[in-house]
């Protein structure tokens, strides 16, 4: 069984995502501990933004490494996604690796019926972490996003670890964090 770990937090020994990212895995390592998991921070090593050299693959290392990223993602059972809001939406970084595992033919495709996933029976679990609190609020653009990208790709199994109003106050975000870390031990007994 594998896990995919990915981290897209610019704020290192600061984040909150990370803090929860590690513990899911722990979690999920415990009940599985013959799982082999994969890790790639996107803020450390980010993955080139998708542009028309990409596509047209001129850079060698730049494809390679995108499909690096496509293969670890569709061979991974369960995918742990640190998710920060930025800017009410998710880091430049989550999304250029989006723009790598989105690929006609390989995770959807379009048929006569309209879109259709390819990369379903795999689970998601994503740390959401926000400054302010954004559940069920039109301000959201990040888990919508994510709810639809892994639902296009064929993900029935979407899981979200929330931890809101970090920025409150240092209360408000250690309460937050506590929270979040109760609800990842409730996922591990479900997983
Ligand atoms: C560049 C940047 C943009 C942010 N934009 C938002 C935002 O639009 N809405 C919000 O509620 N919080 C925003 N925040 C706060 C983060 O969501 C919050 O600090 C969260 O804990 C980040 O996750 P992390 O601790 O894993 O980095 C932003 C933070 C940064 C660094």
């Amino acid at each position: 069984m594998k896990l995919l770990h990915i981290d897209s937090s610019a704020l290192g020994d600061n984040s909150v995502s990370r803090e929860l990212t590690a513990a899911i895995v722990r979690q999920q390592q415990s009940l599985h501990p013959s799982l082999q998991v994969e890790y790639r921070d996107l803020d450390a090593t980010p993955v080139a933004h998708l542009t028309g050299r990409s596509l047209a693959k001129a850079d060698a290392a730049e494809t390679e490494d995108a499909e690096k990223v496509l293969q670890q993602f569709l061979d991974a059972d369960v995918v742990v996604i640190g998710a920060p809001m930025y800017n009410f939406s998710v880091p430049s970084t989550l999304k250029a690796w989006i723009d790598r595992v989105a690929v006609a033919g390989r995770t959807f495709r379009y048929t006569e019926n309209g879109p259709e996933g390819l990369a379903g029976g795999k689970k998601v679990i994503i740390a959401s972490t926000r400054g302010g609190i954004h559940t069920n609020a039109p301000t959201d653009f990040q888990e919508p996003f994510l709810r639809q990208i892994f639902a296009f790709f064929g993900i029935n199994e979407v899981e979200f670890i929330r931890a809101e109003g970090i920025a409150y106050s240092p209360q408000h975000r250690a309460d937050a964090i506590a929270q979040a870390l109760k609800s990842v031990e409730s996922l591990a007994q479900a997983a």
